[in-house]
């Protein structure tokens, strides 16, 4: 009878995988804080994308590990950079499948349009003198990754650096350079969190200060709102809010209002804490993750981001 009337069932065309690729890796390197994540080579990189594929998943979203950080970034948009050379391979491994009838639906291939990860202070976009980040400069910064990352087959691009206008900068740079099918997947209220501390780890990145001038304030949820409503205006295809569990009334106020999906990201640090609590015994590991994720779910997303799903696909098969 519960399954009859279950209000709200995952599925695995819902989730995406988050994927951490690192440059000059020969073997695939454990992330501690983040049990059962991996630093993953180009190699298995591939192999983790076919794995999603036969999982049924709805995508995976690629995050960089440069060898070499300076202060613009410069390897964001590098042709030959990390994330361009793994979006190259996660194309391939996906398949053009789903595409051509009767073939296996292949994982839509997404990117993280941002710069902290390869930026030598850590934040995401590039800084003015007097240290803040400067939006404007960042803008152009980020149109160049979304073309490079379009280049290299990002299906998906997704800034997540909160700069104002990122979205209009980028579908204008995509549409210039011919890439009008390529879809923007904005994060629109992403939270100053200290919810995304094991991310630090995995893209073995040093955080110099902290985001609070440019990313938002748990307190507020109105302006979340209100960033969501500018970057649909600006052509937004995903709207996403980041964190989720703690910020699941903003999901459902934002899923209440937008008239293209909404996507939620369950972060480094939920997934850490959950990890955490069922390694000591503190709590049922899949109670736990399925609640968490239904629970997003609920609240109104139609995609969710989270590190478990592989997993959740097969619980849920
Ligand atoms: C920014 C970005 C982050 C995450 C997605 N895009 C890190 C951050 O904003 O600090 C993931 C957050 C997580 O899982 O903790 N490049």
């Amino acid at each position: 009878m519960r399954r009859l009337v279950a209000e709200t069932r995952l599925h695995a065309a819902d989730l995406v995988l988050p994927l951490f690729v690192k440059e000059g890796l020969t073997e695939p390197a454990p992330i501690a804080s983040m049990p059962g994540q991996v630093q993953h080579t180009l190699e298995t990189l591939g192999k983790a994308v076919e794995r999603a594929a036969e999982a049924g998943l709805g995508g995976v979203m690629l995050f960089g590990i440069p060898a070499r950080r300076d202060a613009t970034g410069s390897q964001g948009d590098a042709e030959d950079g990390i994330l361009q050379r793994a979006l190259r391979v996660a194309r391939e491994a996906a398949g053009d499948a789903g595409r051509v009838a009767g073939s296996r639906p292949a994982p839509v291939v997404m990117a993280d349009t941002c710069l902290d990860e390869f930026t030598d202070h850590g934040h995401c976009g590039v800084l003015a003198k007097d240290g803040t980040v400067d939006n404007d400069a960042t803008l152009d910064r980020y149109a160049s990754m979304a073309v490079a990352q379009a280049r290299a087959g990002a299906e998906v691009v997704a800034p997540s650096g909160m700069m104002d206008g990122q979205v209009a900068v980028i579908r204008d740079a995509l549409d210039d350079a011919g890439y009008l099918d390529v879809s923007i997947l904005a994060y629109s209220a992403k939270y100053a969190s200290a919810y995304y501390g094991p991310f630090r780890e995995a893209v073995d990145s040093a955080l110099q200060g902290d985001r609070r001038t440019y990313q938002m304030d748990a307190a507020n949820g109105r302006e979340g709102l209100r960033e969501a409503d500018l970057d649909l205006a600006e052509g937004a295809d995903i709207v996403m809010v980041k964190p989720a569990g703690s910020y699941l009334d903003v999901l459902r106020a934002v899923a209440d209002r937008s008239d293209v999906p909404v996507a939620a990201y369950q972060v480094s640090g939920e997934y850490a804490m959950i990890e955490a609590a069922a390694a000591n015994g503190w709590i049922d590991r899949k109670g736990a993750v399925l609640e968490s994720v239904t629970s997003i779910k609920r609240a109104g997303a139609d995609v969710i981001l989270t590190y478990w799903a592989l997993e959740i696909a097969e619980w849920i098969k």
